[in-house]
């Protein structure tokens, strides 16, 4: 079974700065990702459809024959983790915002979260951060930063003005932290680098989640250690972005249609 791919889902190409995260710890996995673009943003979607995709993208990587499935999205994981891991057996990785590092880093001890409206109202994240009530926290719903990501927009004028509309706010207020809560705003990290002063650290998990993602993997005795394996990455798009998926993987992967 080690052998078996490991899946990735997210709505689109967020994910995919994780998926490179694991892989550089986890050389000899195989991996199928799925980008799933028609039915980007799922920020913007009720629980009960969330709940809907991320079964059915789950659906299609166990029929893959995946061993374990990131899922590669903050809104995904923060509403809808806990019924995938009660309807499936292998093992699900989530990732959600890194509220407490920031927190644990914080001398200002306000924190700025920026992620979408469904991570942000989401039961996952209110317990999460009421777990912190000495430390300040500032979000902003990131709406529509994601449309511009999945279509290759990450610098101009258009990022740089919805940046400024949800940052401002952050720094004005005197935060030291800004969480990326969402898999897509990595993407233009150097937009936002542009806009925080020096005194702001950006927090982003995907490391943090590639180490558990190996830690879990060797729990279940899952683990890829064939260091022979030439591995096999596959891209499935339900979208019609395609070439900038290419782009993020410097043209090196075919990208197949999931309807
Ligand atoms: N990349 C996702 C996240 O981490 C989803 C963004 C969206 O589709 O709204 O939240």
């Amino acid at each position: 079974m080690s052998s078996f791919p490991i899946g990735f889902f997210d709505s689109g190409i967020g994910g995919i700065s994780l998926w490179k995260a694991i892989k550089k710890i986890l050389p000899n996995e195989n991996s199928i990702y799925l980008s799933d673009s028609k039915n980007c943003p799922y920020g913007l979607k009720s629980k009960d459809k969330l709940d809907e995709i991320c079964i059915k993208n789950t659906e299609f990587l166990i029929d893959k024959g995946c061993k374990m499935i990131i899922v590669a999205c903050n809104t995904a994981t923060t509403n809808s983790i806990s019924i995938l891991r009660n309807k499936y057996k292998i093992p699900f990785i989530g990732i959600e915002p890194a509220i407490k590092p920031a927190a644990l880093r914080s001398k200002t001890k306000k924190i700025g979260i920026l992620a979408t409206k469904g991570t942000l109202t989401s039961d996952l994240f209110s317990q999460t951060s009421s777990d912190y009530s000495d430390i300040n926290i500032i979000t902003k719903d990131g709406e529509g930063l994601v449309k511009l990501i999945e279509n290759g927009n990450f610098s101009g004028n258009e990022i740089e003005t919805l940046l400024n509309k949800y940052l401002d706010p952050m720094i004005n207020y005197g935060i030291d932290q800004l969480v990326l809560g969402c898999t897509h705003y990595p993407l233009v990290k150097k937009a936002i680098k542009k806009i925080i002063n020096d005194s702001i650290s950006i927090v982003d998990c995907n490391a943090a989640v590639a180490i558990q993602t190996k830690k879990v993997l060797n729990e279940n005795e899952i683990l890829n250690d064939n260091v022979k394996n030439d591995p096999s990455h596959t891209f499935y798009n339900s979208g019609n972005n395609n070439f900038i998926i290419k782009k993020l993987l410097d043209n090196k992967y075919e990208i197949n249609n999931f309807e």
